[in-house]
């Protein structure tokens, strides 16, 4: 693991956030996000997971790599994640990506007018995972107030109006999802929802390998829902992002495996803030499905 770099990385950035095109991301994003745009090139036999930030995405890229390996956990105990799934849209990610050699597979926050170009034209297999974005509000207010290379929140309250303004990181969760909501019916793309994945863990990983082509025996799936419960990967420190240095992460202060609920935001939003969130998500998803019956 390759860690002086990353704290060399993180130690050279300000502590708050940046903005492109409107857009407020944490220090850590590529400095030339245009280059990205025009110049990666997406090959058909990639798999990459995208998402907006805190809706399971080291989830899902957990249960991807779990499937990769037919269930053998020694791959996601002996390395950890953000080198076994590089973030596409940081130096350190993206220098690692260009490392791997055949069936890629990495991960993004980035909203849909900032991904490559290729990959719109290519059969790279994406999966998009979708949360509740109340208890994505909740769980990002107790997250990136850890986070060094962001903006932290100072209360709830403020927290709650920077997300219904989208200035937050990665942008409007509203814009986000509604982008990229426009490749659903594509053959290469699958919308799945943390809700479904909670309500039924063993279809929702047979869904998945089914699309990556991948079939388990029963043994193997069981081995992969093994080692993807809460508990097993709270307990990984390859995958609990606790080797995160301290330079991009305050530890005493969150962890990325916090709750792991369906509707915590119902213990943190009052009467008069859950009718404000309803007004306004239903302003900006008008005429946009839901991904998923259980998803919003
Ligand atoms: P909470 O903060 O609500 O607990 P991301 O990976 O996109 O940053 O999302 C993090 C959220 O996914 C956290 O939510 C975390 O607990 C939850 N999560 C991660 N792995 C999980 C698992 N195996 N089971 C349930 N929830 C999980």
């Amino acid at each position: 693991m390759d860690q002086t770099k990353l704290e060399r990385l993180a130690l050279g950035m300000a502590r708050d956030h940046v903005w492109m095109e409107g857009i407020s991301f944490p220090t850590t994003i590529l400095g030339d996000l245009k280059s990205l745009q025009d110049e990666f090139v997406a090959r058909d036999e990639d798999v990459i997971v995208i998402s907006y930030p805190k809706s399971g995405t080291n989830w899902i890229k957990e249960i991807i790599n779990l499937i990769r390996t037919r269930g053998d956990p020694s791959w996601v105990q002996s390395v950890v994640s953000w080198e076994r799934t590089p973030w596409l849209e940081s130096s350190f990610g993206l220098e690692l990506i260009k490392k791997q050699k055949d069936a890629r597979f990495y991960t993004s926050h980035l909203p849909v007018q900032f991904f490559p170009k290729t990959f719109f034209t290519s059969k790279a297999k994406c999966v998009y995972i979708v949360r509740n974005p109340r208890d994505i509000l909740v769980s990002g207010y107790h997250f990136w107030k850890a986070v060094k290379v962001t903006k932290n929140p100072d209360s709830f309250e403020g927290y709650f109006e920077w997300f219904l303004q989208g200035n937050v990181p990665f942008g409007s969760w509203f814009d986000h999802v509604g982008g990229w909501l426009q490749m659903r019916g594509k053959e290469n793309f699958l919308f799945i929802s943390y809700e479904e994945l909670h309500q039924d863990r063993r279809a929702s990983v047979e869904k998945i390998s089914q699309f990556l082509g991948t079939k388990l025996s029963p043994e193997q799936l069981d081995s992969v829902l093994k080692n993807v419960t809460f508990q097993a990967m709270k307990d990984n420190n390859m995958s609990n992002l606790s080797l995160l240095p301290d330079t991009l992460m305050d530890h005493s202060k969150a962890c990325l495996m916090r709750k792991g609920i369906v509707g915590d935001w119902e213990n943190h939003f009052t009467v008069a803030q859950s009718e404000a969130f309803d007004k306004v998500y239903q302003e900006k998803m008008a005429g946009i499905p839901p991904a998923s019956s259980r998803g919003s």
